[in-house]
């Protein structure tokens, strides 16, 4: 009855039809959680003024590279965990090419859900897996065999898809070639490197001297469980030496200066356009930090202590306050602990991707039982932030001997930290940019 007079209203009047699909729309992307993904250029390079666009641009981007100035850098890939994939996005039977350390791998994904990386080129004649390979449970009823009812159907393995033959992604082995019922050579494997699915996402181990996983990604039974929920996630590809981005959380005296101002709705994250000098902005977040290695026993380690609030003409904005305790675990994983007070807590991953010696991929992901608004809020606010640090990053230059003073924070005490991670064979980008040595899995030590 009611659902009848809604429908004959709404034939008779049907500019509401428009407005009721416009309410609908509008809360579904303010419901939906927050996607924001920044592409190398999008944000913290300047094309200009008129901004140039499509070709100029990418010229301009290769002159950046190119005249660049950028130190005098450590190792390019220290040994460490490093994301290569957010669990949702790796469906079974998928093989996906990550790009990871300079080079392109294979992530697999087996029918009953476990996950493998391997080398990428096929030991046979060289094809790769990533073009048109398949996992080989899906492709086997396809191989060309007089006695298919003999197959055991392999969970694990990939097929390539050149002249079909089919490894263990598992082992890196050869198991079968479709064409040939003699023996399978011994040298014919595809190289595998040590991963791992944790708190929904995926992680390769890398170590240069060939050394097991040295420590474990903790995982957070809160997401395990199912007790925090997925708010949102956001992704950035940005320009400089990994060791930038963690050592931001030693450097406590640009959070007051960089970070001060709330980002203005109207100039984003724009450092250009923003007066960051302005000692006393409208809309302000005071931070009181501290930085500090965990234990002697988890000395891969560090914890960064962060408290904020929000001051809008100098009057703290009641329910802005935050406590942070951000664990950094090697030097591509930070677990940012959040508690939020009445809002609720939540855990945010941030997670740094050496793609190449210069080329950086971070993701954040949120977990909490916040309520979404807030979460969304916080999200964007937090992601603006780190937008201005990638204006800086993705132009800087690397600093070996920086000119410190008192208040900067534990600078030198976290490269200390940091280089650690760095050892005998740690790749280095020589001076016309090629690597001193390539990365390899430590299943070919
Ligand atoms: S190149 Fe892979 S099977 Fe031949
Ligand atoms: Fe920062």
């Amino acid at each position: 009855m009611l659902f009848d007079q809604l429908w004959d209203f709404l034939i008779s009047h049907p500019i509401s039809i428009i407005i009721t699909l416009l309410i609908i729309y509008l809360t579904h992307i303010t419901l939906k959680p927050l996607n924001r993904v920044r592409r190398l250029g999008d944000v913290g390079l300047f094309f200009g003024k008129p901004e140039l666009r499509g070709f100029y641009r990418e010229r301009q981007l290769e002159r950046l590279k190119l005249l660049r100035r950028i130190g005098d850098l450590p190792p390019v890939f220290p040994n460490g965990w490093y994301c290569v994939c957010e669990s949702e996005r790796l469906a079974k039977n998928q093989i996906m090419e990550i790009t990871v350390l300079g080079q392109f791998l294979s992530l697999i994904r087996s029918e009953s859900g476990n996950v493998y990386i391997t080398d990428s080129y096929c030991p046979h004649i060289g094809a790769n897996f990533n073009i048109g390979g398949r996992v080989s449970n899906t492709t086997l009823h396809l191989v060309f065999t007089p006695t298919p009812s003999l197959q055991v159907i392999r969970d694990n393995c990939i097929q390539c898809p050149f002249h079909g033959w089919i490894f263990s992604a598992e082992t890196g082995k050869c198991v079968e070639i479709p064409y040939d019922d003699g023996r399978i050579p011994e040298q014919a494997r595809v190289t595998t490197w040590p991963c791992i699915e944790r708190n929904n996402s995926i992680y390769l181990w890398y170590h240069c001297d060939g050394l097991d996983p040295e420590w474990e990604i903790p995982e957070i039974s809160e997401i395990t469980q199912e007790i925090w929920n997925f708010g949102g996630r956001t992704e950035h590809e940005l320009m400089c030496h990994i060791q930038e981005i963690p050592e931001n959380g030693a450097d406590i005296a640009h959070l007051n200066y960089l970070h001060k101002s709330a980002p203005p709705i109207t100039k984003g994250s724009d450092i250009i356009e923003t007066d960051l000098s302005n000692p006393q902005p409208v809309v302000q977040h005071v931070w009181d930090g501290k930085w500090e290695v965990k234990s002697e026993e988890n000395k891969h380690c560090g914890v960064m202590h962060l408290n904020q609030y929000m001051t809008i003409w100098g009057y703290r904005v009641p329910l802005t306050d935050s406590k942070l305790i951000a664990e950094q675990h090697g030097p591509g994983i930070v677990h940012m602990i959040f508690d939020f007070g009445i809002w609720g807590k939540g855990v945010v991953f941030q997670t740094v991707t050496p793609e190449e010696p210069l080329l950086q991929r971070v993701r954040f992901r949120m977990f909490s039982n916040i309520p979404w608004f807030f979460v969304k809020f916080f999200m964007t606010v937090e992601a603006m932030q780190f937008e201005r640090d990638v204006f800086i990053w993705s132009n800087k230059k690397y600093i070996k001997s920086p000119l410190l003073v008192k208040n900067d924070g534990p600078i030198q005490k976290h490269r200390r930290w940091f280089s650690q991670f760095y050892t005998e064979n740690s790749p280095r980008m020589l001076k016309d940019g090629s690597l001193s040595n390539q990365a390899k899995s430590i299943h070919d030590w």
